[in-house]
């Protein structure tokens, strides 16, 4: 695992899309995993700004995103569908058909976790997932308790997490109870794994994730089994990390390392 540690927001969120660029120059018809959350705006703006600015390319790109509440139609303004749609979509020139949200209004929602999965591996793998983290230490919606394993299915949030979104929710009552979301092991799939950490809120989370046992009760600690996977966290998330000089030394030398 990788940490790097950046002074704030902006940069942290810069320094994350650069390397999703850099994926995507090297495959342009490459496959991202995205994320949703207050977090990854930063990104998704620095994004827009290279395709605006210095033409990045997202007319062959395929995307897949981890989750979806449950009963929210596409259209409602909290349905990660319309999210990812104005945040994101809407900003570049990707072609819809080549977009997947997981649906929160599916008939059969086996079927689709099934679907979801399958379709994943049709378009070869995701070649670089953005990941988020919960004050539960949460990725996707893999809630504390959630297999290391576990595949696209439905998850009942935790009352933590209910509290962390009723912002965006005109009353807490309003928000959704189920989501579905990919799992630990299909998150762990991908080839290359981002995790972008910001604001104090998330100190913990972060540090038992990064420095802690591997364990389900915080499921960003499965990413210690990934073998490529990068930590982008501003000062603030950052503070609960005991080894975080040791991180920018690693950073600062790295430059000079020979190429493995
Ligand atoms: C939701 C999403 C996660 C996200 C988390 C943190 O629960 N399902 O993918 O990482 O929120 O959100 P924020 O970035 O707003 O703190």
């Amino acid at each position: 695992m990788e940490v790097i540690i950046k002074a704030n927001y902006e940069e942290t969120s810069k320094a994350a899309a650069k390397v999703v660029a850099e994926v995507l120059y090297a495959k342009p018809n490459g496959v991202l995993g995205l994320a949703t959350g207050s977090t990854p705006l930063g990104l998704y703006k620095e994004l827009i700004r290279m395709h605006k600015e210095e033409g990045l390319d997202f007319s062959s790109v395929r995307t897949f995103n981890l989750d979806e509440y449950v009963g929210l139609p596409p259209t409602h303004d909290q349905s990660y569908h319309y999210f990812m749609y104005e945040n994101l979509f809407k900003h570049i020139n990707i072609q819809m058909q080549n977009v997947h949200v997981p649906s929160g209004t599916a008939n059969n929602y086996k079927a689709f976790c099934e679907w979801y999965e399958k379709r994943i591996v049709e378009c070869g793998g995701i070649d670089i997932q953005v990941l988020g983290i919960g004050t539960d230490g949460h990725i996707a919606f893999n809630e504390p308790l959630s297999s290391l394993g576990s595949r696209t299915r439905i998850k009942t949030l935790a009352k933590q997490t209910i509290d962390d979104n009723a912002r965006f929710f005109a009353r807490r009552e309003d928000v959704p109870i189920y989501a579905i979301t990919m799992g630990v092991g299909t998150i762990l799939e991908a080839r290359k794994l981002i995790l972008l950490a910001s604001g104090k809120n998330k100190a913990k989370a972060l540090a038992e994730a990064v420095e802690g046992p591997v364990t389900s009760m915080n499921t960003a600690s499965a990413l210690q089994l990934h073998h490529n996977a990068v930590i982008f966290a501003d000062k603030d998330a950052a503070a609960n990390l005991k080894m975080a000089e040791y991180y920018n030394w690693i950073q600062k030398n790295k430059p000079g390392a020979p190429k493995a």
